[in-house]
């Protein structure tokens, strides 16, 4: 395998959202484009499925948490689907091979002397009978005085805290006020890791700004990190320590390995040949810039500790907002994979996405003015619209087969010349530039077109022939142009294959005109957007 391609897991404790989206979207486009440039990259992800948090959602329930777990994480992989980002197996950390992999993890980072274990106190709840994560403590803010703020931050003033600085702490499950007893936590020694780390860093893996960041943190010396919270726990129980649990950032990242074994098992492979040391797969990791401390600094000091080949490339992503506001349920921005699928097109979002989408870590804003004006006056007015207008005339007047040759070769292979910037654009995440460059391909033909006018020329019989070769040239273009954006709009690009009857699969494929042959009349490819559709959206 040349690439193993995952995005972050997410939680199985709500649904897929828009915010979910930019990272899978922006991973099954790079995945897509891989594969058509030939090269072979198995695409994993799953659900994120122990934790505190949906121990507690699936008691409210009423139910198991394995019986939750399993529902959302048909229902994410669903959505996932539908937004058509191609995994080759959505997984679940809670699976069989999770648990054997974190256990064994876990146990060469104990015999290498990377596990310490130290008392820690914290806040618990006796009614519930547990200890209380941080933001299972309400209270009121030390610093400003608001009411009703979590036991890590305040959201008023943003001081940062401890959930003992509270003022009048509450227990959020029981309302009862917390009391403080201590616990052995488990830790893993990062702070031995420093110099691994360093080096790692320094390796290219990262885009700059990361870097950076990285190294704001190294500046600040590395501290040891608690793997273990006590039960009740929904999680992954820890080898030697009964009753002590992985804490859920622990086995998360594992969950890539164990998705990669369970994939590699039910084919007769063996998952090691992709993860060991001396592999010739890269690992590729897309993330949020959330979770760079994760990705970025625990998950390679693992790795390389317990025997595995660390992360070729982590390219982290920015966060949506939405009509310039944070997605939020009481302001109304916030909306679910499923209703955005209910009411448009996947691939109207793919295409935006797409269109807003650096390999910089820049938040990405999605304005429904513009990702209206997007579909209908760029994607339909400039690039869908020369496929339209072409192949009507083909039909009216050539039986609907296209001419043995074009009316202007050389301007055919100029535009396609532009194949080798997409290609490099593509590859290094620049989405945003490739599009544009595709509009300026398109306005290229579109100029073209009007200036020898075929809808002028189909009324003069003496010219009428030389329209053949001006429209083949046209929907050849076309052709090309959605097959170089195939990655970013699978579904489109499948029913231009079907009217085109054309049944390529690789970029080569698009960079050759289409000459001689039948194609079908032109069918409904996109309908232009229209923001009443969509309850979710008030301008
Ligand atoms: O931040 C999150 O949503 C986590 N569930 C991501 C986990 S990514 C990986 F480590 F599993
Ligand atoms: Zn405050």
């Amino acid at each position: 395998m040349e690439k193993l391609v995952t995005t972050a897991l997410p939680y199985a404790n709500g649904p897929i959202h828009l915010g979910h989206l930019v990272e899978h979207v922006q991973a099954d486009i790079w995945v897509r484009f891989q594969r058509l440039i030939g090269r072979q990259c198995l695409f994993l992800c799953g659900d994120d499925a122990h934790g505190s948090a949906i121990m507690l959602a699936a008691e409210k329930s009423g139910i198991q948490p394995e019986q939750w777990i399993e529902t959302i994480r048909q229902e994410h992989y669903r959505d996932f689907q539908d937004f058509l980002v191609d995994y080759d197996l959505y997984h679940t950390t809670h699976s069989d091979e999770n648990k054997q992999l974190s256990c064994e993890i876990y146990k060469t980072l104990r015999d290498s002397g990377l596990i310490e274990r130290k008392r820690v106190t914290q806040a618990y709840d006796d009614q519930a009978n547990m200890f209380l994560p941080d933001r299972y403590v309400k209270g009121t803010c030390p610093k400003c005085g608001s009411e009703d703020q979590y036991g890590d931050s305040c959201e008023q003033c943003g001081a940062v805290y401890t959930p003992d600085q509270l003022l009048n702490p509450k227990s959020v499950l029981t309302q009862t006020t917390p009391i403080y007893k201590d616990s052995e936590h488990y830790f893993f020694a990062l702070s031995k890791c420093q110099d691994l780390l360093e080096d790692w860093v320094g390796r290219g893996a990262l885009q700059p700004e990361v870097e950076k960041k990285l190294s704001e943190w190294f500046d600040h010396g590395l501290k040891n990190w608690d793997i273990s919270r006590d039960a009740p726990y929904f999680g992954i129980e820890i080898p030697d320590a009964p009753g002590k649990y992985f804490y859920v950032w622990m086995d998360a990242p594992i969950g890539y390995i164990a998705a990669t074994k369970h994939w590699a098992n039910s084919r007769g492979l063996d998952e090691k040949k992709m993860w060991s040391h001396d592999s010739k797969t890269d690992i590729v990791h897309f993330i949020g810039k959330d979770i760079l401390y994760f990705h970025g600094l625990f998950w390679p000091a693992i790795l390389h500790h317990a025997g595995y080949k660390t992360p070729d490339h982590i390219y982290a992503h920015g966060f949506l907002t939405i009509n310039g506001k944070k997605m939020s349920k009481s302001r109304g921005t916030y909306v679910t994979a499923r209703a955005y699928l209910d009411a448009f097109d996947p691939d109207y979002l793919r295409y935006y996405f797409a269109a807003k989408l650096s390999p910089t870590i820049s938040d990405i804003d999605l304005n429904w003015t513009e990702f209206a004006s997007r579909i209908n006056a760029e994607l339909i007015g400039k690039i869908i619209n020369i496929g339209s207008r072409c192949t009507c005339f083909i039909h009216r007047y050539f039986s609907g087969v296209l001419s043995d040759h074009l009316s202007d070769e050389a301007l055919y292979q100029q535009i396609i010349s532009n194949e080798s910037t997409l290609l490099q654009l593509y590859d290094s995440r620049d989405y945003n530039q490739c599009l544009r460059l595709l509009l300026q391909m398109a306005d290229q033909v579109n100029q073209y077109l009007d200036q020898v006018k075929p809808w002028a020329m189909v009324k003069d019989e003496s010219v009428l022939d030389q329209v053949g070769p001006i429209c083949t040239l046209g929907v050849s273009v076309f052709y090309s142009l959605m097959g170089f954006l195939s990655p970013v709009l699978p579904g489109t690009f499948e029913r231009v294959q079907s009217f085109l009857r054309v049944e390529h699969s690789n970029w080569s494929d698009f960079c050759r005109p289409l000459l001689s042959q039948q194609i079908d009349v032109f069918p409904r490819l996109l309908e232009r957007v229209k923001l009443s559709d969509a309850s979710f959206i008030d301008e």
